[in-house]
């Protein structure tokens, strides 16, 4: 089957990292012979090899198949029994379960330029086994990392006083930007957290200093304000 000329995209658009599963046409007649000599030997173990054909995945678990190194159609198995043919299939189980994990305290400037330590807890889950086995390598690493450099961003555009009086409104944001950037590994961000908003170590044993300071601040002009009028 004749490829169609491939576009050159000169543009800045990274190519779309998408799982193309209706492609079979690479699964050539050498495909297919190595298949059936696989099922035909299969069969004649038979005894034996049924204990290598049958597999089971828990509940919470889905089976993604690969058939000589392409994924098999109609999306992951599970949960419970599924077949694979021994020698030409693999497979990788995917744990759907709700993960939680702690984005460690992270030190950052924000808008009115006070140093703060923040801390959250983010809780994701696997929405689709198959495409976070094919689109990225380690999705719950990838999906930490990424929480905490969308903290700093986010956190880097609030004043303090937005980030202990909103604390919902930044959660919600958070969730809903990573969410958008997990979307493409199969992961589902369902909520975040936001735990802490610290001084940090210094700065706290300095922060009645600095209370007092801006007190007098105030102070002051309010008592010019009185004067001028
Ligand atoms: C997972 O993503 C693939 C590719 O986009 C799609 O074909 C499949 O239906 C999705 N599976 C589920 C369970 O949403």
């Amino acid at each position: 089957m004749p490829q169609q000329p491939r576009k050159t995209t000169s543009g800045r658009a990274p190519p779309k990292r998408i799982l193309d599963l209706t492609s079979d046409a690479d699964f050539s007649v050498c495909s297919w012979l190595v298949t059936i000599i696989a099922f035909i030997f299969a069969f004649l173990t038979l005894p034996i090899s049924i204990w290598l054909c049958i597999k089971v995945v828990q509940e919470y678990e889905r089976a993604v198949i690969f058939r000589l190194g392409r994924v098999k159609r109609g999306g992951a198995r599970g949960p419970g029994l599924f077949f694979i043919i021994p020698c030409i299939d693999s497979f990788k189980k995917i744990d759907l379960r709700v993960v939680s994990f702690e984005v460690p305290p992270q030190e950052l400037l924000s808008k009115d330029s006070v140093t703060v330590a923040v801390d959250a807890v983010v809780y994701f889950r696997i929405s689709n086994a198959t495409i976070s086995v094919i689109n990225v390598e380690d999705a719950s690493r990838s999906t930490k990392l990424l929480a905490q450099t969308t903290l700093r961003n986010i956190l880097g555009t609030k004043t303090l006083a937005e980030m202990l009086s909103d604390r919902e409104a930044i959660s919600l944001q958070m969730q809903s930007t990573l969410d958008e950037t997990t979307e493409p590994w199969g992961v589902k961000v369902e909520r975040v957290e936001v735990k802490d908003v610290r001084l940090p170590h210094q700065a706290s044993e300095h922060s009645s200093d600095l209370l007092t300071l801006l007190k007098l601040q105030t102070d002051m002009q309010a008592s010019r304000l009185h004067t001028q009028s």
